[in-house]
């Protein structure tokens, strides 16, 4: 079922998890997964379009996932150059703008130059921001935000260090989702999921579908954001309950 358009998350962010089981009961290489992974993500892009959600922040390469095998790091960086080339016209009819967030000096040049590529090409596009978290980890982000801060002579308060984030420019999640079955943050996200709704699905990411996506949505909607208040002091409340 479809949930209202003023209701639905204006930014949601998943942790993509359950690709290498998905291909494990195929009996296909777990790289066969994160392929499936891709194709997946695009639908996601489409549905949250479709939906109205302004910022999608999606996992696909932390700063821990280095230590797979070497034919797994390679073939995650290989499926990331072909996507770009792939969908980038497809991406920037349906006005999606790229952004990549991470460390990316530790990224071969090729990689790092698609990424600024698909990064100018869509940066006009306004209909959704698509955030690909990419050799990103929270903990990193809070330290090289804290370093910044450092580096220019600021005084270290919660806007300040918000301000210097990766992700700044497209706020904190409203819900994060993680497909899979783990529930865990796994460093994603630390700081700006403060006060996201986290939503656990044990759907695999290949399997991740439009109804689990609106599933994840209504689990949203149906939630009280508090924020640290009573029900009573929430705006327009006429919950008694404190
Ligand atoms: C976690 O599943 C998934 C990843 C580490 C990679 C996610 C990447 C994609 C979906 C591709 C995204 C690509 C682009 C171009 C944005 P896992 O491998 O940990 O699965 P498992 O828990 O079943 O082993």
């Amino acid at each position: 079922m479809a949930v209202a358009s003023e209701s639905v998350p204006r930014h949601i962010a998943i942790v993509m998890d359950g690709n290498g089981r998905w291909a494990s009961k195929r009996f296909l290489p777990r790289i066969a997964g994160h392929k499936q992974g891709v194709e997946v993500l695009k639908r996601t892009v489409r549905s949250c379009v479709q939906r109205g959600v302004a910022v999608l922040t999606v996992f696909a390469f932390s700063s821990e996932n280095w230590k797979r095998p070497a034919d797994e790091v390679s073939g995650l960086m290989d499926i990331m150059v072909a996507a770009l080339s792939r969908e980038l016209n497809a991406l920037k009819k349906d006005g999606v703008h790229l952004q990549f967030i991470g460390e990316r000096e530790a990224l071969s040049q090729r990689v790092q130059q698609c990424l600024v590529e698909a990064e100018r090409e869509t940066s006009s596009n306004r209909t959704l921001t698509l955030n690909v978290c990419f050799n990103y980890g929270g903990r990193w982000d809070i330290v090289q935000a804290a370093q910044a801060l450092a580096a220019a002579g600021e005084s270290i308060t919660e806007a300040s260090l918000s301000r210097r984030l990766s992700t700044f420019a497209t706020g904190d999640p409203d819900l994060v989702v993680r497909t899979g079955g783990e529930m865990r943050m796994s460093n994603f996200l630390l700081w700006q999921a403060a006060y996201s709704e986290l939503y656990f699905s044990d759907v695999l990411w290949p399997d991740f579908d439009e109804t689990a996506l609106d599933h994840a949505i209504q689990a949203y909607v149906s939630r009280e954001r508090r924020f640290g208040m009573t029900s009573a002091q929430l705006p327009g409340s006429s919950n008694p309950r404190v």
